[in-house]
């Protein structure tokens, strides 16, 4: 193999421009010419391709966001658009390729690997946590602290007009963001759709808070919940009564921004692990860190087996705020 292509694709995550500066620093390191593949998929179906040095990926280990840019590719899901890609992938003589981004991401690149024989591996990146095979993904971590921090701004607006305040929370249909934030923000209740709280429910449990002498509460939404969004909690609950309430959506606010420590340091630790498992022969898998250690999944096992969601967390977060 002499040269790779290296794309971000779906969602944008804080760390993906730490893992690309380690694809390329590492692949040409190791002999190889990169190919920054500009969009994702969309870029991939017009050759949007740019050679890579190690300058071109200079200064950007602090930065949010993706600087060879990310799409969402309809056109990609359709087989002459793959057939079309993979063309102009072999043509620019391109012969691996690093896929940064998250399931949606995965089920292109094993397509790709299935269908055109390309070899390719995935990195895992994007905020919602939501991959087997890793313990966190890249831009997790930094998502988890920039919605903590809107929730301990909001925590002061909630006791000093003793309010209660729904905060909804990226995450797509899982709740590990929730489950962080609600746990390190204490948060007096979390939804997630892991686990079915009924509005009703949790109207009594605040009610009984409220009887308790509780003046104040926040309540983290997973926007996956099966009740609804904040607005909506936030509706059904005045519509029982007995409460004033606010509702805040912090949506794409979690996306962006300077990535955290710990997701620089697991961006450069997969980012260098992709490349390493391209040059072993590695094909249509994913490189994660479980338990500190690189470890490598098959990509289709990556979105079709469920990462288990922490139980004990989630009954050790309620517990100390009742
Ligand atoms: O997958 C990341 C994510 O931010 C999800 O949490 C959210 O549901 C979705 O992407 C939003 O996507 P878009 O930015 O395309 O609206």
């Amino acid at each position: 193999m002499d040269t790779i292509g290296v794309f971000t694709s779906g969602g944008d995550a804080p760390g993906m421009n730490a893992c690309l500066r380690a694809v390329v620093r590492t692949a040409l390191g190791a002999g190889l010419g990169v190919v920054g593949i500009r969009r994702g998929y969309a870029g991939m179906l017009c050759g949007e391709f740019e050679e890579m040095s190690r300058a071109s990926v200079s200064n950007i280990i602090q930065l949010g966001g993706t600087i060879i840019k990310t799409a969402r590719s309809e056109e990609f899901r359709r087989a002459e658009q793959r057939a079309q890609a993979a063309s102009l992938v072999k043509e620019a003589g391109i012969e691996g390729l690093i896929a940064i981004g998250g399931d949606g991401t995965f089920r292109g690149a094993q397509r790709l690997w299935e269908e055109h024989s390309i070899p390719i591996i995935g990195v895992p990146a994007t905020i919602d946590n939501d991959i087997y095979g890793t313990d966190e993904t890249i831009g997790y971590d930094t998502a988890v602290n920039t919605a903590l921090d809107a929730i301990d701004n909001i925590r002061d607006t909630a006791t000093s007009h003793e309010r209660l305040f729904f905060v909804e929370v990226m995450g797509r249909d899982a709740g590990f963001i929730a489950l962080s934030v609600g746990a390190a923000g204490g948060a007096e209740m979390i939804l997630v759709p892991e686990h079915g709280l009924s509005v009703r429910d949790m109207h009594d449990t605040i009610l009984a808070g409220i009887g308790q002498g509780k003046t104040s509460s926040i309540i983290v939404v997973a926007e996956g919940d099966e009740e609804g969004g904040a607005l909506e909690i936030a509706h059904k609950v005045r519509e029982l009564g007995g409460v004033e309430c606010r509702a805040t959506i912090l949506g794409h606010t979690q996306r962006g921004g300077r990535p955290t420590a710990r997701d620089r340091i697991l961006a450069s630790e997969l980012g260098a692990a992709a490349v390493r498992a391209l040059l072993d022969g590695e094909r249509g898998k994913m490189v994660g860190r479980v338990n500190a250690e690189i470890r490598l999944t098959p990509l289709p096992d990556s979105w079709g087996k469920k990462k288990p969601f922490d139980q004990r967390l989630y009954e050790l977060a309620l517990a100390l705020a009742a």
